[in-house]
């Protein structure tokens, strides 16, 4: 492995648990209840995507593209203030060791993420420092499963996608990394994804 290309939420911090918390709370409002089995469908998809996935799951049709934007810019919103006091103690076990572990190694290492998000997060953990390249919500087109973000990550490092591995906690991302070619971990405590070439429970077992 010359370069490892990590999701952000749910692989190296605990912030998938608010995207879960806030569209729950937009739900609610909505009228309908947002359970965590549904969750699973949302995660590494893109904000307005997982909007469409959630009315979806309320039965809502027929909202205007600026209802969309004003319920998607609101559950934004909900999930910035969840954010306020995240620090490094949310990132997930050995992640910070991990990623130290790698650079120490001379692996190159990029973000590979939807979120919009990905910047203030990287700051809020001081672990920015630690990547050679981010790519993200804020300059991709097409979302996970497409293998965009992954592609553009493994450019940015001048690696070709089978000298890196992507390491994942979404069957969006898994699929969008198999797609792209690239080797894949799926970080994956329940045992819900599939595809994947190695799982893992969290990147502090990879440590050792
Ligand atoms: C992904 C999350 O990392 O980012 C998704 O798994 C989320 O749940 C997506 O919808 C977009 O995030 P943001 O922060 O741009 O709304
Ligand atoms: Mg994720």
């Amino acid at each position: 492995m010359k370069g490892a290309i990590f999701d952000l939420d749910g692989v190296i911090v605990d912030t998938a648990k608010y995207h879960y918390l806030a569209w729950r709370e937009i739900a609610k409002e909505l009228g309908f209840d947002f359970h965590k089995s549904d969750n699973e469908r949302l995660k590494g998809v893109s904000r307005m995507a997982s909007l469409e996935i959630l009315l979806e799951v309320g039965g809502i049709k027929g909202l205007s593209d600026n209802e969309k934007a004003n319920i998607a810019e609101k559950k934004n919103q909900r999930y910035v203030q969840m954010l306020a006091d995240l620090d490094e103690d949310e990132m997930l076990p050995g992640a910070k060791d991990y990623l130290h572990k790698l650079k120490g190694e001379g692996v190159k290492i990029a973000l590979g993420s939807a979120s919009k998000n990905s910047p203030l997060i990287l700051e809020k953990l001081k672990i920015a420092d630690l990547f050679d390249a981010v790519v993200d919500g804020n300059s991709v087109q097409k979302a996970k499963p497409d293998p965009e973000v992954f592609l553009k990550a493994a450019e940015a490092l001048k690696l070709k996608p089978d000298e890196c591995c992507v390491f994942e906690d979404s069957q969006a991302g898994i699929d969008a990394a198999l797609k792209g070619g690239f080797h894949t971990v799926a970080v994956d405590k329940d045992g819900v994804l599939y595809g994947y070439e190695k799982r893992v429970a969290c990147l502090g077992d990879l440590l050792y």
